[in-house]
């Protein structure tokens, strides 16, 4: 399967995702924002749209929804939790995972096709240098719990299709509360040269994300926070910090 990603050009800064068959000319996509785009991706490349999944119920991820239903063979087919799906003869599998605290019904989806290539599809869970706000239905001592399981299970070389590119932010708020991080400023430099969108694995993310780094005495250190506070107490004032930042 072929991973597509568009930008939705929209205030919130959306993905859109599709995983391609291009030996059938089909197409599964992943929180469709704009029918239109769908659309028109689906005309240029000359592929019909099968399913429709969605990582959550948030308007911003299933506003195309109907309009695709209605316009195209779709149906809405989201792998639910433990899920396995099994594409192009068994070459692709999907496993969907439930990764509660952004919303407590949130699901990733983990394809896997061999050892070089892995993809988590992550909605608002986890984003590059953040994680999602818990703000409208979420729970920020569930999301840490999610966050936990995430590390133990994805493999390092994972690339993240994360739901909206919000990285130039975060890398701030993360330069900010983790200045030593030479990696951060790194990657601020590379977006400034960069034209288009970046891609980090597992790995990458783990050495600038503040949210997988619980365990650094600098973030703890400019969060007033001392050296006993669980990492779960680190997790929620980091996302605390960040609502108001
Ligand atoms: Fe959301």
């Amino acid at each position: 399967m072929q991973v597509k990603r568009i930008f939705a050009h929209n205030s919130l800064r959306n993905f859109i995702y599709f995983l391609v068959d291009e030996g059938k000319k089909t197409a599964i996509c992943i929180d469709p924002y704009d029918s239109k785009i769908v659309l028109d991706f689906l005309k240029e490349n000359q592929l019909s749209l099968t399913e429709i999944w969605n990582t959550h119920q948030h308007p911003d991820h299933i506003r195309g929804n109907n309009e695709l239903i209605q316009k195209t063979d779709a149906e809405i087919r989201t792998p639910q939790a433990a899920e396995v799906r099994t594409f192009e003869n068994g070459k692709s599998k999907v496993l969907s995972y439930l990764t509660p605290g952004h919303t407590m019904d949130h699901l990733c989806f983990h394809l896997y096709e061999n050892e070089q290539s892995k993809a988590l599809f992550c909605g608002d869970t986890l984003f590059h240098a953040g994680v999602g706000h818990c703000k409208l239905g979420g729970e920020p001592q569930i999301l840490y719990q999610t966050i936990c399981e995430l590390k133990k299970m994805i493999p390092k070389e994972t690339n993240l299709y994360v739901g909206h590119d919000y990285f130039e932010t975060n890398l701030l708020f993360a330069q900010d509360i983790n200045p030593s991080n030479s990696e951060i400023d790194s990657w601020l430099l590379r977006l400034k040269s960069h034209q288009s969108f970046v891609l980090l694995n597992f790995e990458e993310e783990s050495k600038i994300n503040p949210f997988l780094r619980l365990d650094c005495e600098e973030i703890r250190k400019n969060l007033h926070l001392d050296k006993n506070a669980s990492d779960c107490e680190v997790f929620c004032s980091l996302r605390t910090k960040r609502d108001s930042w």
